[in-house]
């Protein structure tokens, strides 16, 4: 298959290139482009013979289900059964943006969308390339970020292009994404709870819902608990080396993750580092900064294109910096626990 790709300047949105890819998707074809999390692969939420082109071109199961866009609050009329009322209260403060809502689903919404499920998950993002396309396309537009499925998410046109040349038929490449890691899914049809952190923040969600739970099951590795988001069942955001998160004080991580990088080089093994801007002196090697800890707003943003980079250099086995678990760090915890397949080593007190 022939991928268009549509190189778009933020500052200078094209409207007749966007108005092809809307009709590309209006037709039932694929079409990838930029939010303000990441990459999504687009295609109508209505018609299910599209909808099997995002899961055959991202090799995904079919029982992870899907968030539907849109770009306009009335666009939810017919899509949802109703709209709670804490349901508003997001929408009102977080739409447009990083935030997906779970609502229950009306039969206009195929099982293919929800994975079977009687919820679908609803987003209006906020990006302006994001919020055109869907707008001029006058359909919902069902789209899981743009990546194969397993591999970290795109943050950038050249992650997209690199994945999915040749599988889809439109890639819109329109620069890097804002945040750098995915939207916060939130569950209020029942007492609230997050079941996938991301974009917005538990701290920002607690501000307007009051306390607020997190689904157990996203925090461990233990494999007997089902997470109420089916994604979050699968291994993620993996590099082809294995990762391994280091946990504890500052200067102990980076005595420790010296050690483990001696160690392992003795072993004949190439080591790479994922530390932070703080650290990356105290390194030999390759080295990857994901960004200050002073702002956790660029330690989300590199995170996949990072985890990428690693690919690029042969490198058999990466030691991650663990972040505090706060704000976005909550979020960026957990894509780094996913890509390690859950092996975090504590140490210290
Ligand atoms: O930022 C984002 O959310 C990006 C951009 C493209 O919008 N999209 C994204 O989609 O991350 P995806 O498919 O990679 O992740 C969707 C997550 C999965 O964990 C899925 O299981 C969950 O949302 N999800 C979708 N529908 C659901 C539902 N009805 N109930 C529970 N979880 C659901
Ligand atoms: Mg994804």
């Amino acid at each position: 298959m022939e991928t268009k790709i549509i190189n778009m300047d933020l500052e200078n949105i094209e409207k007749e290139k966007l108005n092809e890819a809307a009709q590309v998707l209006r037709d039932g074809g694929t079409v990838a482009f930029p939010t303000e999390t990441v990459y999504g692969l687009g295609a109508n939420a209505l018609d299910e013979e599209a909808i099997k082109k995002i899961f055959k071109a991202k090799g995904r199961p079919s029982d992870n289900p899907l968030i539907v866009h849109i770009s306009r609050v009335e666009e939810l009329n017919g899509l949802v059964k109703k709209i709670p009322s804490k349901a508003k209260i997001l929408m009102e403060k977080f739409w447009p943006g990083p935030l997906t809502i779970i609502f229950e689903k009306t039969d206009k919404i195929p099982y293919a969308i929800t994975g079977g499920l009687e919820t679908v998950a609803i987003r209006m993002p906020s990006h302006p390339i994001a919020n055109e396309l869907i707008h001029m396309a006058q359909v919902p537009v069902a789209a899981p970020s743009a990546n194969i499925s397993g591999k970290p998410s795109p943050t950038k046109g050249e992650h997209v292009i690199y994945d999915l040349n040749g599988k889809v038929d439109v890639i819109i490449s329109g620069g890097s994404c804002d945040v750098g890691l995915e939207s916060t899914v939130v569950d209020v049809t029942e007492e609230p709870m997050i079941l996938r952190p991301g974009g917005i923040t538990k701290e920002q969600l607690e501000k307007v819902l009051g306390v607020i739970k997190v689904d157990k099951a996203i925090e461990t590795g233990d494999t007997n608990m089902v997470p109420k988001a089916p994604g979050m069942k699968y291994t993620h955001y993996s590099p082809k080396a294995d990762v391994v998160i280091i946990e504890g004080a500052l200067d102990d991580m980076v005595d420790y993750i010296k050690k483990l990088k001696l160690q392992k080089e003795k072993e004949g093994l190439s080591v790479g580092i994922m530390c932070t801007d703080e650290t990356k002196d105290f390194y030999e090697g390759v080295c990857l900064s994901m960004g200050s800890r002073k702002d956790l707003s660029t330690i989300a943003n590199h995170l996949f294109d990072i985890l990428r980079k690693f690919d690029e250099k042969d490198i058999d086995i990466i030691f991650a910096e663990s972040v505090e678990k706060k704000f976005l760090g909550h979020a960026v915890m957990n894509r780094m626990i996913k890509a390690a397949g859950y092996h975090v080593i504590q140490i210290g007190g």
